[in-house]
């Protein structure tokens, strides 16, 4: 594996993006460091980190012409390759909160924020960025954030954590063109936080509440609700929110 350490730089990703760009990279390389100036999140937010509570990380994987359709398989496998890994931590009621945030309780422990290159309808590539709150204690204005220490008895070693991580993340993505996008997506849905129970969403551009039930997601990875109403409908990430 080529796994590169920093010191510090401002975002894994676009570190890992620029290299990419500037020459042809092993599949699997690795970028990790102990200090994000600037970390990116997912919808232009931020990611706060520490440089001893954090776990900071981005992927380059090669894809054999992904079908841009199923680019949520992506999130999918990454999603389940850190549940995995975290339940041999025994970190206990570890979800995936649609599209692909981690919770341990309520709490997100880890956000993920997947750039793919694309060549026509395909992704050729994909930078996938971790940041995982190993033990990072308070977090500035982010009450839902949380991290894995909060809700384990025992210490956790970041390089332990990492290793392991990295072990899953690679037999994972590995395997992603011979999954089925279907079998992907029960083994996805049978994690999803707050499947079968009255949620309240919030429409982002209205400010409009509404309680709705989490059936699953659509077969292009659009979460699936039902609302009061008995109405199902598919949404995407810049259409909801989920309050809880
Ligand atoms: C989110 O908003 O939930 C996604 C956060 C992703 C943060 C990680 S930390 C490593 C990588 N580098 C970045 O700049 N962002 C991702």
């Amino acid at each position: 594996m080529n796994i590169i350490k920093l010191h510090a730089i401002d975002s894994t990703n676009s570190f890992l993006k620029e290299l990419a760009r500037k020459e042809p990279l092993p599949d699997f390389t690795v970028v990790t460091t102990q200090n994000q100036t600037a970390g990116r999140g997912q919808r232009g937010n931020g990611w706060y980190s520490t440089a001893e509570g954090s776990l900071i990380f981005s992927v380059y994987k090669i894809f054999d012409h992904l079908p841009v359709i199923q680019h949520f398989k992506i999130s999918m496998m990454v999603s389940l390759a850190l549940i995995e890994a975290f339940q041999l931590f025994d970190i206990p009621e570890i979800k995936v909160k649609w599209p692909n945030d981690i919770m341990a309780g309520n709490k997100k422990i880890v956000g993920i924020l997947v750039e793919n290159n694309l060549m026509g309808e395909f992704i050729t590539s994909s930078v996938i960025g971790i940041g995982i709150n190993v033990s990072v204690k308070s977090f500035p204005d982010l009450p839902q954030a949380g991290s894995l220490s909060f809700s384990s008895d025992s210490v956790i070693i970041k390089e332990e954590l990492f290793q392991s991580i990295l072990k899953s993340l690679g037999t994972h993505l590995a395997n992603l063109m011979n999954v089925r996008f279907e079998e992907l997506k029960t083994l996805y849905e049978a994690h999803l936080f707050r499947k079968n129970v009255i949620s309240v969403f919030e429409d982002p551009l209205s400010g409009k509440r509404f309680n709705a039930v989490i059936k699953g997601i659509s077969s292009q990875g659009e979460l699936v609700i039902e609302t009061e109403e008995g109405l199902m409908s598919q949404v995407g990430v810049k259409e909801l929110r989920l309050l809880f």
